[in-house]
């Protein structure tokens, strides 16, 4: 029996399963969301693992507890299924520094470059409607070496994967100016003081980080990555610079090690405002009334579907 009235804890995560069975939805939940709704979802991962997951459900419901460019993304690779989003006000900073109006301004005034435009998922659908392919942190690496190699590559939006890219590739690349407002909060001095606490403790970093940070870190990867890091270290204890959320997760797989939040310079431990605003009621009442629901135009759609399923197919290889 599920019900409407708000419940709290455990009776509104049993509500929660007993509406997935009756919805026949599936709940796919990003590293960074609250521990109530990682606990109830049936997978948690990085937004690669998120993409294959919305991919190849045969569900009828999507719940997304991520943010909206994630569950968009769900939407356009998947487009039969009803994706619901918690709380459709779940946006991401760096989507926002690269609007599709922008870029396709900049694309028009640098024509001459014919770019081949590689856009990181944290975007939206209109910015992948203008783009060649699309990466995600768990896969850039290997889109940026798949690209032509005689085409001038721009890389939206953020400039600090794509540094990173460069780096690690030697492929150049012009680089949009976004960033993620928490991960730029990460400094090689906030790294440092926590450093001294824990002497001898190794750094994993997302490479959304700023420069100084990820010069700092022992490992550079995607959350779902930073998984697998922690896991295979013989580290007792492990600093993790990326939105705390993840630490619930490595708590969780990885009992018998320490995680510690790498702190940034206002606080002890970052958090994205953006995936925290789902939580277990909304969640609740998005799969009783299956809304807010994620729609879009199917010409959008489609633009924008081809270097999404361009990324899938190149991942697998
Ligand atoms: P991942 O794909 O590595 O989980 O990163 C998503 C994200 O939004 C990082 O801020
Ligand atoms: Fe966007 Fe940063 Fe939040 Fe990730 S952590 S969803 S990049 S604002």
């Amino acid at each position: 029996m599920v019900s409407a009235g708000v419940n709290f804890g455990v009776d509104l995560a049993q509500e929660i399963v007993e509406l997935k069975r009756a919805r026949h939805a599936v709940i796919l939940a990003h590293n960074y969301q609250v521990p109530e709704l990682q606990d109830v979802a049936d997978y948690v991962g990085d937004s690669l693992g998120l993409s294959f997951q919305a991919a190849q459900t045969d569900a009828e419901v999507i719940l997304f507890c991520g943010v909206h460019f994630m569950a968009e993304t769900a939407k356009i690779i998947n487009p039969t299924k009803t994706v619901i989003l918690p709380d459709l006000g779940a946006g991401c900073s760096l989507s926002e520094s690269c609007p599709p109006d922008k870029l396709a301004q900049f694309l028009q005034e640098h024509a001459e470059k014919n770019y081949y435009v590689i856009a990181y998922i944290n975007c939206s659908a209109g910015v992948k409607a203008l783009s060649d392919v699309i990466c995600t942190s768990g896969n850039a690496e290997k889109i940026v070496r798949a690209a032509p190699p005689n085409r001038n590559i721009l890389f939206v939006p953020d400039q600090n994967l794509g540094a990173w890219v460069i780096e690690r590739t030697g492929r150049q690349m012009d680089l949009w100016q976004g960033n993620c407002y928490v991960h730029v909060e990460f400094t090689a001095r906030s790294i440092g003081a926590i450093r001294a606490q824990h002497p001898g403790a190794p750094l994993v970093a997302h490479p959304e980080c700023p420069y100084a940070v990820r010069l700092l870190a022992d490992e550079v990867c995607s959350t779902e990555k930073m998984v697998t890091f922690c896991r295979e270290s013989t580290a007792p204890e492990i600093i993790v610079a990326t939105e705390a959320g993840m630490l619930h997760r490595l708590h969780k797989e990885i009992p018998d090690k320490n995680f510690i939040a790498g702190p940034t310079e206002r606080c002890a431990c970052a958090e994205c405002r953006f995936m925290k605003m789902n939580t277990l009621e909304k969640a609740h009442r998005a799969l009783l009334h299956l809304t807010p629901e994620i729609t879009l135009p199917e010409t959008l759609r489609q633009r924008a579907e081809a270097p999404i399923l361009r990324m899938l197919e190149l991942s697998k290889q």
